[in-house]
């Protein structure tokens, strides 16, 4: 048992972004908390750590660069990570307006928003686990759907940013069931929710303004985080702090199907007889 002096960690991607940043602030301002942004441009993530340390008081706060939508890099992460992880919040999200891909070939929404929230529970779990009680909570969306499962990286069909982007939003609210499942017996938390209506580089791209705050936008997120609810209840979906009923994770074989087809873009798993944790999702 951590003593009452040790920190809880919390760990946000895309902290540098409006509602990944807000989240991280709002996190940071419980002392007890030591707060890691998790963001791919060094010099954004020194002026967040700046502005969150000197907004809130809390020196406790740092970044770590990792690209997440790059398998090696969200591994690379994890394996360097010390002690305590009691909170994980993939926020980090893109909408680019023509189809581009990874440097490993996958189209670069469905790296990012799917693959990357997907590759940092995997990588985190025994560290999650080791903390537990812990939780992870999914920054999805209300503007959701339209997944095609045969068709996941727009190979087939023109890519259009919104598609692949409600899809990416879908995905991330069907994983959230799939990950909880495997996650509960070992003390975790997974939870899915929409932020709010934010003016972003992401919300541009789609072509929309945003009438939130990211302060209002992080709400939600942070309620999951930090509040009982986000630790009592798993493989649920909230807007406005209040579970909705998710279609998309209701529905058992493509929640699964999905899950098998992020395995597929996943780095092969470790040598199984070296597997201390047994609860890998
Ligand atoms: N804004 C809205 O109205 C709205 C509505 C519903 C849901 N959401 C969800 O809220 C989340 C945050 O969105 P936002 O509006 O705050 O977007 P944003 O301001 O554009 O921020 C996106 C963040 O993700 C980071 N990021 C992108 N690709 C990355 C990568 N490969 N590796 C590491 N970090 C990466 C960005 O880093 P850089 O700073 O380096 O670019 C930035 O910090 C997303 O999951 C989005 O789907 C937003």
């Amino acid at each position: 048992m951590p003593d009452s002096n040790t920190p809880r960690v919390a760990l946000v991607t895309g902290a540098t972004g409006a509602i990944g940043k807000a989240i991280a602030r709002r996190i940071a301002t419980h002392p007890d908390f030591a707060v890691v942004l998790a963001c791919r441009d060094q010099a954004k993530a020194e002026r967040a750590v700046r502005e969150i340390v000197t907004a809130t008081g809390n020196p406790k706060v740092r970044y770590e660069l990792v690209d997440v939508s790059r398998s090696a890099a969200v591994t690379a992460l994890a394996a360097r990570w010390r002690g305590s992880l009691h909170v994980l919040v993939n926020n980090a999200a893109v909408t680019p307006r023509r189809r581009q891909e990874t440097p490993e070939g996958i189209e670069l929404q469905f790296a990012t928003n799917v693959l990357g929230y997907f590759w940092m529970v995997r990588a985190f779990t025994e560290h999650l686990q080791r903390s537990a009680p812990a939780r992870v909570v999914n920054v999805a969306s209300y503007w959701a759907g339209d997944l095609d499962l045969t068709d996941l990286e727009f190979q087939r069909r023109p890519y259009n940013n919104n598609e692949a982007y409600r899809q990416s939003k879908q995905a991330d609210r069907m994983l959230t069931v799939a990950c909880a499942e495997r996650l509960k017996p070992f003390g975790v938390t997974v939870n899915a929710c929409h932020p709010g209506d934010v003016r972003s580089t992401l919300s541009g791209n789609l072509g929309f303004g945003g009438s939130q705050t990211p302060d209002e936008g992080a709400q939600t997120p942070v309620w999951l985080a930090l509040e009982s609810a986000g630790g009592k209840q798993t493989a649920q979906y909230f807007e406005h702090g209040k579970a909705v009923r998710c279609p998309f994770g209701a529905h058992r074989v493509s929640v699964e199907a999905l899950y098998e087809a992020c395995l597929h873009c996943s780095p092969a798993p470790r040598d199984p007889t070296n597997d201390r944790s047994g609860g890998h999702p």
